[in-house]
């Protein structure tokens, strides 16, 4: 396995020979050293750990705080992957310099080496000012989860030739702004493939079919690991739900009959 590290210079090889960019979601330090072991390109802090770390419904109650949080356990586990946190509901949109600030905080305190915000043509100016200090950004369009009660619920987007417009020219605002890359997430597998074909930056798909530049699913999910959530796009590549509770439930059963900790699990002297 190649252990130099993934930088930007990497992506943009990978990118330029055709070779699909592989992304997922890590929040804590254990799952980050193990993804990284496992070969993955980029490590994402999601905000989505307001769903899977945190139970709440939605991304919203998600505070810069938590992904400074997270992103520096994940950079502790980390040694390879590049590393992106999200920027959170209201960490950013409100001012150019809120943005800034929180993403130079996810920089300089959590160690994210990009952040990834959510919306096209409307975060242009902020994308630009980031990228020109030094702070490289990956865009999110399609389904925008903090946008979670304008879109009123999680379904597909870009469908009908006016939204497929929309994202089009959203998605070449955060390329012209200087974004590295877009996630394009929920989206019509035609409409991913003409907006990667239009981009000359890579896009990062998530529901959006096999065309994108790269790939990006959450840990968790693709691990079996929340095994009632199952929308169509997603593939469990294992059923750790099962084998967690089968453990659980073995040691639970062991410690009851008095069977755990027997003589090789106990200190002698
Ligand atoms: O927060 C997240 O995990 C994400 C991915 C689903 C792309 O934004």
């Amino acid at each position: 396995m190649e252990r130099t590290k993934v930088t930007l210079r990497t992506l943009g090889e990978r990118y330029k020979s055709e070779t699909p960019i592989t992304m997922v979601t890590a929040y804590d330090a254990t799952f980050a050293r193990l993804f990284d072991q496992a070969g993955v390109d980029t490590l994402l802090v999601g905000d989505s750990l307001g769903n899977v770390i945190q139970g709440q419904d939605t991304t919203l109650p998600v505070t810069l705080e938590d992904i400074i949080y997270h992103t520096r356990c994940v950079s502790r586990g980390a040694r390879r992957a590049h590393i992106v946190a999200d920027l959170p509901f209201l960490a950013y949109g409100t001012s150019l310099e809120d943005g800034i600030r929180s993403a130079g905080r996810l920089m300089k305190e959590g160690f994210a080496e990009s952040v990834k915000l959510e919306g096209g043509e409307f975060n242009a100016e902020l994308v630009h000012r980031l990228t020109q200090i030094g702070i490289p950004v990956v865009g999110h369009l399609g389904l925008t989860p903090q946008a979670y009660h304008v879109m009123g619920g999680y379904s597909v987007q870009g469908r009908g030739e006016d939204a497929a417009q929309r994202l089009l020219r959203d998605a070449k605002a955060l390329q012209d702004a200087g974004a590295w890359a877009v996630v394009l997430e929920m989206v019509p597998a035609p409409l991913a493939k003409k907006v990667t074909e239009a981009l000359h930056i890579p896009t990062i798909g998530i529901g959006a079919g096999p065309h994108t530049s790269g790939q990006v699913l959450v840990g968790y999910d693709l691990l079996g690991i929340n095994d009632e959530f199952k929308p169509s796009f997603l593939k469990h590549y294992a059923s750790l739900a099962d084998v967690i509770r089968d453990a659980v439930r073995t040691y639970c059963d062991e410690v009851t009959a008095r069977e755990y900790p027997d003589e090789k699990h106990s200190f002698s002297k």
